[in-house]
């Protein structure tokens, strides 16, 4: 258990592991605090303490400090009136030690709880299940990742310059409407951005060959990704009431984004015959199926995933105000060694205060904040010296905000500090960084549920860092996702067109 009242913070040896084993037997059991409340009543009162008196991050907060423990029951949304099926019955878990659980696949089962025990209709998903809700134990888990693995090997000679190509023609025309106005809106031209750049490395498409999907496939992965997730994500689309009964009650049927959904797949299919070819013949994977699962890839996993760490990455940098910029120049600009200013994986590989800072983004803000495992069997959960009994069948809900603030693991947890990771004693907290749904010095394999991408995610993310100060000699952001400074570079970092 933690304790949060303490002021000292300490770090702690190494996590032991959460599975029962004879290094444990000495600890105390003891039950998980928390309780779910009347049948209907109680579910209903917690789920408008998440989406409307406290909000995601208070409820957790809250509860932590009232049940006094890291590991507690609650209810968390979707339920009620329209969620019949769907238990919202969950045991938190909020500290380093005892989320470790979620990614033993001994101990947890990732069926369909991706999003918790509610999972969006596979309608959304041509009626395939795809890679992600597949436990681990289900044969076809290995044969999509291993084609996912492939994917991402084969798109390596393509995946940096692309990036850079369609990174360079957003921030010409964020350049351009700056020059005109005080701040610039970036988040539209990146998230196009974002899609050319995986239709170009994954599919193997340029998007310029449909008008239609060049202009509007980014949105229509959004609005798809929407109704998926809308009935478990806070929105300030409406009023709170008006959310509560309109957007918070019930599953949003497919038949609404079917038709973009088509184009999507067409685009796939007409455009990326070889890849869809490649899971076919080398994995086993029908062809239908393996169009579904390239779309999720690339809408869900991919471009949902860096939507939301992109911005958050380039606006907590372009605010900062304690210097972090001019170190990170500094820093970029003496790995630049190519007389035409050329960046790739050598020159961002020696970057280390970029590195430090992109993982100390993702461990304040993990882009994907929560992670769900059900007990295979009867265990003990470890959470630092305490033992909680779980029921096979039960679910875990681990919310990583707050699991990547353990005060045990993280001096002063709750601030930015970019030179967190660096050296040795911050290589060392590596181990607890959990943004991928596992720990980042381990590997995503068939074996196990972690991010397939993992590496290509930092990467990429250290590649944007190390080209906004090859390009700019400073950037400012401002309120919402916006630039208010774009400082062009003087022509000697110049890189060739
Ligand atoms: C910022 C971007 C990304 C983030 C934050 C992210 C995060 C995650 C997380 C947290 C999971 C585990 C979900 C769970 O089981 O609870 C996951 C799984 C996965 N991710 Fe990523 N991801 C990102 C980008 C990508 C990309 C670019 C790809 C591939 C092109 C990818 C492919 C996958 C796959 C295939 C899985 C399922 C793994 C399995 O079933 O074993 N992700 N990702």
């Amino acid at each position: 258990m933690l304790c949060i009242c303490s002021s000292k913070i300490t770090f702690p040896s190494p996590i032991p592991p959460p599975s029962s084993s004879s290094a444990v037997v000495q600890q105390p059991v003891r039950q998980i605090p928390g309780s779910y409340g009347l049948p209907l009543l109680g579910p209903l009162k917690d789920r408008l303490d998440y989406f409307w008196f406290q909000g995601q991050d208070k409820f957790f907060r809250s509860r932590l400090t009232s049940h006094k423990s890291t590991v507690y029951r609650t209810n968390i949304p979707p339920t009620f009136p329209f969620f019949l099926g769907i238990d919202p019955r969950i045991i938190a878990v909020l500290d380093c030690a005892s989320f470790s659980a979620l990614f033993d696949p001994s101990l947890v089962d990732k069926r369909n709880v991706l999003v918790g025990s509610y999972m969006p209709s596979t309608r959304f998903t041509g009626d395939t299940r795809v890679s992600v809700y597949l436990d681990t134990t289900e044969p076809r888990h290995a044969r999509v990742k291993s084609f996912c693995f492939d994917l991402l090997r084969r798109s390596s000679a393509v995946w940096f310059s692309s990036f850079l190509h369609y990174l360079d023609k957003m921030l010409l025309g964020v350049e351009t409407e700056l020059s005109k106005n005080s701040s610039s809106n970036f988040f539209v031209p990146l998230q196009k951005c974002i899609f050319a750049f995986l239709c170009k490395s994954l599919v193997g498409v340029d998007t310029s060959v449909s008008q239609e999907i060049e202009d509007s496939g980014f949105s229509m992965l959004d609005k798809w990704l929407l109704l998926q997730l809308l009935p478990t994500v806070g929105t300030p689309a409406l009023p709170q009431p008006l959310t509560e009964i309109f957007l918070h009650s019930f599953p949003f049927p497919f038949f609404l984004v079917a038709g973009d959904y088509r184009k999507l797949f067409n685009f796939v299919a007409e455009n990326g015959s070889e890849v869809v070819q490649l899971a076919v013949t080398e994995y086993g994977i029908g062809k239908e199926e393996a169009i579904h699962n390239i779309l999720f890839l690339l809408g869900f996993n991919a471009f949902g995933g860096f939507s939301v760490f992109l911005p958050d990455l380039i606006t907590t940098i372009g605010r900062d105000k304690t210097g972090l910029k001019e170190r990170l120049r500094e820093e970029v600009r003496s790995h630049i060694k190519d007389e035409n200013g050329n960046l790739g994986f050598e020159e961002i590989k020696g970057m280390e205060l970029v590195r430090s800072t992109v993982y100390e983004v993702l461990r304040l803000n993990p882009p994907v904040p929560m992670q769900f495992g059900r007990a295979r069997e009867d265990f003990e959960l470890n959470s630092y010296g305490v033992r909680y009994p779980v029921k096979k069948g039960e679910l875990l809900c681990g919310y990583q905000p707050l699991a990547m603030r353990d005060p045990t693991v993280f001096e002063r947890p709750e601030e930015f500090v970019p030179e967190r990771f660096l050296g040795e004693e911050g290589k060392g907290l590596l181990k607890y960084l959990f943004w991928s749904n596992g720990p980042e010095t381990t590997q995503p394999t068939t074996d196990n549920k972690q991010c397939a991408a993992k590496e290509h995610v930092v990467a990429t993310a250290c590649l944007l860092v190390a080209e906004m100060f090859r390009r700019y000699d400073d950037f400012d952001c401002g309120d919402g996702m916006t630039f208010t400074k774009l400082e062009r570079a003087s022509p000697v970092v110049a890189r060739e067109p």
